[in-house]
């Protein structure tokens, strides 16, 4: 397993809200995002610059981007799905760029209305603006393990995908798995061909606990190479746009994975906390992830209140058993 420091991106500001009910008071999410800034993540997923209409959750993005504390070190990044998005994006002064598309030609279409040779194509322009404006672009594959409404993507059309990218000149790639679909034999695999045919290129993982894998998949991606991953505060988060989509991968989950390992992220289970009640109380219901609710493996717990007792009558029941033999 390697020793290299493990970069967190923290999502649930926007694959989190953008799937929530209720929408979030622009003054909220800022201070939420200020708290968040503090914590430790090399990166923060703070908003999308898509269409009011088909996101409502994250209509104000303009408004958060201009309203955020920038932390030195961290980068602020944002979803960008089309050149509209992108003259958003650059006004906003996004660090990065984060381009979406899917692996899969059904929930390309489902989620962002275009065959992916239009997606490609707006995305080339949208890559040239970033460039030319001096902004980081990543783009994020969604589905890259699978889709719930296509079935498996072919890991040679994922490849296919990645190339075209790096080859317009995109600084890094993350694989999404979307819906939940990945086993960690297939992360690893993807992931190692993913590294061993674009070694220039930043990957980063994007896991769904949709079936309890998130953490198996962390752990085969991390065998795989991987040193950036994203995960969502709480465990919340989904596209609206595929079916049977639930959270992420939990920030304090892939956290504590990381802290069981021995590798440093920057970040530590327990001052995640604070920044999870916030944002518990700001979405009016609790928040999915395992850790914040079995707390660490090293959290200790009080033992029953007559422990002394049971521990006295077994010990005297020791003491006349041996005294019988
Ligand atoms: N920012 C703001 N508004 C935008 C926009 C952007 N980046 N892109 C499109 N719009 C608006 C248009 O102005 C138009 O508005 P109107 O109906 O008031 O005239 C409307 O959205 C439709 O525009 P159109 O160019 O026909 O795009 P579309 O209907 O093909 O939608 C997307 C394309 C991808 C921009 C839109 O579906 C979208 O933003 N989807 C969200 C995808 C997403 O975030 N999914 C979850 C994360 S993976
Ligand atoms: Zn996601």
């Amino acid at each position: 397993m390697t020793r290299t420091r493990i970069a967190l991106h923290e999502v649930a500001p926007r694959d989190g809200l953008q799937m929530e009910a209720v929408f979030v008071p622009t003054d909220d999410k800022v201070a939420w995002l200020d708290q968040l800034s503090g914590l430790g993540y090399a990166k923060i997923e703070v908003t999308s610059f898509v269409s009011p209409a088909a996101i409502p959750a994250l209509r104000d993005a303009e408004e958060v981007m201009r309203r955020i504390h920038r932390a030195p070190g961290v980068a602020y990044t944002a979803l960008v799905p089309n050149a509209r998005g992108a003259e958003r994006a650059i006004d906003g002064r996004a660090d990065e760029f984060n381009l979406v598309m899917s692996a899969s030609a059904t929930h390309n279409l489902a989620n962002l209305r275009m065959t992916q040779a239009q997606s490609f194509r707006t995305l080339a322009d949208v890559t040239r603006m970033a460039q030319q404006a001096g902004v980081a672009v990543n783009v994020s594959l969604s589905c890259a393990f699978g889709c719930p409404m296509q079935g498996d993507v072919p890991p040679a059309e994922v490849m296919g995908w990645i190339d075209r990218f790096v080859d317009l000149g995109v600084q890094g790639v993350t694989l999404c798995d979307t819906t939940g679909m990945a086993d960690p034999g297939q992360v690893l695999a993807l992931c190692g061909a993913a590294l061993a045919r674009q070694p220039g290129t930043a990957f980063t993982a994007h896991f769904h606990d949709t079936r309890g894998l998130a953490g198996a998949n962390v752990f085969a991606a991390l065998q795989a190479g991987i040193t950036r991953f994203d995960a969502s505060l709480g465990g919340i988060g989904g596209c609206p746009y595929a079916p049977g989509a639930s959270g992420n991968a939990a920030t304090e989950d892939v956290v504590h994975l990381l802290q069981c390992l021995g590798l440093d992220c920057g970040l530590r289970v327990e001052t995640l906390a604070p920044a999870a009640d916030t944002l518990q109380a700001l979405l009016g219901h609790a928040l999915p992830s395992a850790v914040r609710r079995a707390g660490p493996r090293w959290q200790r717990h009080a033992p029953p209140a007559d422990f002394d007792s049971i521990r006295d009558r077994a010990l005297a029941r020791e003491a006349g058993q041996a005294g019988q033999a």
